[in-house]
């Protein structure tokens, strides 16, 4: 099996990665096409609360578990931790309905941070296979380029919102991925929170910087009352102006 279709959601912190992720994520349900796997990759995760769905154990906990397991002597010294921390992953996933979700979540300790990303990396790849479509929301920045979370992703969605600072994150996403040899099969932008009449001018910009725009989420009122209140953006209208533009740019990405 060659595995679907992987598509992560990067950007400057606070831009509406997360937001965006779930719009995403939304139109393929509403689409109701496929097998859909969604990651939270972001340390600071808050994507289950945007879903309204109770996280449960994180990757970070069971490396946590393995890291005191294997200091404690109880397992033989050849054993294989990617297969065991494989089997142990399907176990961290939650079923939702209509999609899995993987939150990451934070690693404890010194050093357990990227040992808890190196595998998480190696487990995406046998993961994501099972998958129609993978959607991960990355932490804000750039950081986990160098730690290559997102190595096997095909199209690089990077959040950017009318501010300078956020269009030069997206310059420095792409360029960083260069460096570390990571090669997105797209990587492209979407303007978010961004006033229709700013969008000309946004996408020229965004041009200019050698991503394709694939256009703007509005500022919509209705996202902020529901994470006011709490509500699952999945239960967003479907004729809502976020939710509208989404669908758009998910058909454009291939999602839909
Ligand atoms: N299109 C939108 N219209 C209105 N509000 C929005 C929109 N997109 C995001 N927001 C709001 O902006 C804030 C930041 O969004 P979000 O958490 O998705 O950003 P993020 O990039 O994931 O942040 P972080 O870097 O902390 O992970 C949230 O309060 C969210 O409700
Ligand atoms: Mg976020």
């Amino acid at each position: 099996m060659t595995g679907g279709l992987v598509v992560s959601v990067s950007g400057k912190g606070g831009v509406g990665k997360s937001t965006v992720t779930v719009l995403l994520l939304k139109s393929l349900l509403d689409a109701g096409k496929g097998s859909i796997l969604v990651v939270d990759a972001d340390p600071d995760s808050n994507l289950a609360d945007l879903l309204n769905v109770e996280a449960g154990l994180t990757v970070a906990t069971i490396a946590a578990r393995l890291k005191k397991d294997i200091a404690e002597g109880k397992f033989p010294p050849d054993f294989s931790k990617r297969d065991y921390f494989e089997s142990k992953v399907f176990e961290v996933l939650c079923e939702e309905e209509g999609f899995d979700l993987l939150v990451m979540g934070r690693g404890e300790g010194e050093g357990c941070y990227c040992a808890v990303n190196d595998l998480l990396t190696n487990i995406l790849d046998t993961l994501s296979k099972n998958y129609d479509y993978t959607l991960m929301d990355m932490e804000a920045g750039l950081e986990h380029l160098s730690r290559r979370t997102d190595r096997d992703v095909d199209v690089m969605v990077i959040v950017v919102d009318g501010s300078r600072l956020s269009q030069l994150t997206a310059k420095r996403i792409k360029e960083v991925a260069k460096e570390v040899h990571i090669n997105f099969k797209r990587i492209v932008a979407v303007g978010n929170k961004v006033p229709p009449e700013l969008g000309e001018n946004l996408t020229e910009k965004v041009e200019s910087l050698g991503l394709e725009f694939l256009g703007i989420i509005p500022n919509d009122q209705t996202i902020v009352s529901y994470e006011l209140e709490g509500r699952s953006l999945l239960e967003l209208p479907k004729d809502s102006p976020a939710v509208k533009a989404a669908r758009e740019i998910a058909s454009k990405i291939g999602l839909i």
